[in-house]
């Protein structure tokens, strides 16, 4: 049987007490409205549309490569009248109308699949719909069931008494609908604690019917929590999390305290990757085989190559290291920072958007900005590729086994040859030439006895006294 699903989200979420809409908050760096609308379209919806209304533009706008189909809930007057925004679009369509939250990020495009088949083993008639079992109830609505088992009605905890309360199988919130439900939608009464039209109000209107109610019990309850405030947020980013590491683990990724490191869902592991505590890996960020990546590091949509090191406390962005590369402890890889292989930087080095050849070496305490450095070359400690002159930005580019000496300032654009070599302390304005010593520092002078003399007394065998 065909499927449309419908997700709603056009509501506040005030228990987030956020400016943000609820269904835009992040879980693994994505907003949370991306999981259903992925999960939708895995499950295979011929179409899938969602509910905006509680910052509509913003939800559109994160969501405009998605490929649904938006419709506007004015007010928002309850989950049953945010559905019926939908009719208009699904209107004539056959099969089964699946509904969702957008505040239920982890339901799964099989658990989509098992609902429709749901519907479809009773002929594709009446309404299907998920439960949980929970120890902590607390917030969901929940299931009445007659005495003969089958379900009668679900209550909101609003409107529950304490028998009710006491009841521990929820309603998950998703359901699958056979077309009367545009019939039944306007017969939804707001007549409840919240004033509101409640979409769990369908269950006694399709028994009324006579049309068969099937509750689907969840095999892991946890795939269907809802986001509603800041600590259920976390623990359903949590519970991704265990997930994903879970999964890099068995495909050969070794994780020191794994609870502690958090990676996003695009970031790709090869086999012997070693991860130490509190690493954080976000983005389109790809490790190779055999890398290691220190303690504390923070990295960004950067390639690290087999074989190549991140030590801890890093931080990059943008960056790639090739093999045998080596960055940090206490490395910040700004966008276009290369590392060729067997590259190093240390601590205290920033690089963006430079290229290090095979092998350069910038030790301690550099900036590297909008540069390109050729193999071999040592780049001393505290050397400053000045970029920026007020106004625009100059490259400075240094030649193959050159030679920087500490403290050196190279004034871009500028650049030094080959085996060029610049004496400590200089600041390099104009080009050095191929095998060139470069010295641009005020030249020393040194006033013997000048300390004796000042202080008006000299020792036994001082040989300067004036
Ligand atoms: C809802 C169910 C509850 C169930 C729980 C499961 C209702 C009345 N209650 O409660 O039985 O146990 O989900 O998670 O449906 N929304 C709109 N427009 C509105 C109101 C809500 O689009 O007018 C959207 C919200 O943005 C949200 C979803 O519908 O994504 C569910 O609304 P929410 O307020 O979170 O309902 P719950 O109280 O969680
Ligand atoms: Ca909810």
């Amino acid at each position: 049987m065909k499927h449309a699903v419908v997700i709603l989200a056009a509501g506040k979420g005030k228990r987030m007490r956020s400016k943000t809409p609820k269904v835009l908050h992040p879980l693994l760096g994505r907003p949370m409205l991306a999981y259903p609308v992925a999960a939708a379209k895995e499950s295979g919806a011929e179409r899938v549309v969602v509910v905006v209304g509680h910052g509509a533009e913003a939800v559109k706008e994160a969501l405009k490569d998605a490929e649904v189909v938006f419709v506007h809930q004015e007010k928002p007057l309850g989950t049953a009248h945010a559905l019926a925004q939908a009719e208009p679009v699904l209107a004539g369509f056959e099969g089964a109308v699946v509904v969702t939250s957008g505040d239920t990020p982890r339901l799964r495009p099989e658990t989509i699949r098992a609902l429709v088949g749901a519907l479809e083993a009773a002929g594709g008639r009446g309404m299907a719909m998920l439960t949980l079992e929970l120890k902590d109830p607390t917030g969901y609505g929940r299931v009445v069931r007659g005495e003969d088992g089958r379900v009668a009605r679900i209550v909101e905890e609003k409107d529950a008494g304490p028998v009710e309360r006491a009841i521990r199988e929820v309603n998950s919130g998703v359901y699958a609908f056979d077309p009367s439900v545009w019939r039944l939608l306007p017969e939804v009464k707001n007549e409840n604690a919240q004033g509101e039209y409640y979409l769990p109000d369908l269950v006694a209107l399709y028994l009324r019917e006579g049309l068969p109610v099937a509750a689907v019990p969840a095999e892991d309850p946890s795939e269907l929590l809802g986001a509603n405030d800041r600590a259920q947020l976390a623990a359903i980013e949590q519970a991704m999390l265990d997930e994903l590491r879970g999964r890099w683990m068995r495909e050969g990724v070794r994780m020191h305290l794994p609870e502690t490191i958090y990676l996003e869902p695009d970031v790709e592991l090869a086999p012997d990757v070693v991860l130490e505590p509190g690493v954080v890996l976000k983005g389109r960020t790809a490790i190779g085989e055999g890398a290691r990546i220190g303690a504390y590091s923070v990295i960004a949509d950067s390639k690290i190559a087999a074989g190549a090191e991140v030590r801890p406390h890093s931080v990059l962005e943008g960056a790639r290291l090739e093999p045998g590369a080596v960055a940090g402890p206490f490395a910040r890889l700004r966008p276009g920072a290369v590392l060729e292989a067997g590259a190093f930087v240390g601590n205290f080095v920033e690089v963006k958007n430079t290229r290090l050849g095979q092998g350069v070496k910038a030790g301690h305490l550099a900036y590297l900005g909008d540069a390109e450095v050729g193999e071999g070359t040592n780049i001393g400690a505290g050397v400053i590729t000045a970029n920026y002159d007020g106004e625009r930005k100059h490259r400075t580019k240094i030649g193959r086994r050159a030679f920087i000496g500490s403290n050196s300032v190279l004034i871009a654009p500028v650049e030094v040859g080959d085996e060029g070599f610049v004496a400590g302390g200089s600041a390099i304005n104009q080009d050095v030439p191929a095998g060139a010593l470069a010295i641009a520092r005020a030249k020393q002078k040194n006033l013997e006895g000048w300390v004796w003399r000042r202080r008006g007394r000299y020792p036994e065998k001082a040989e300067v006294r004036e």
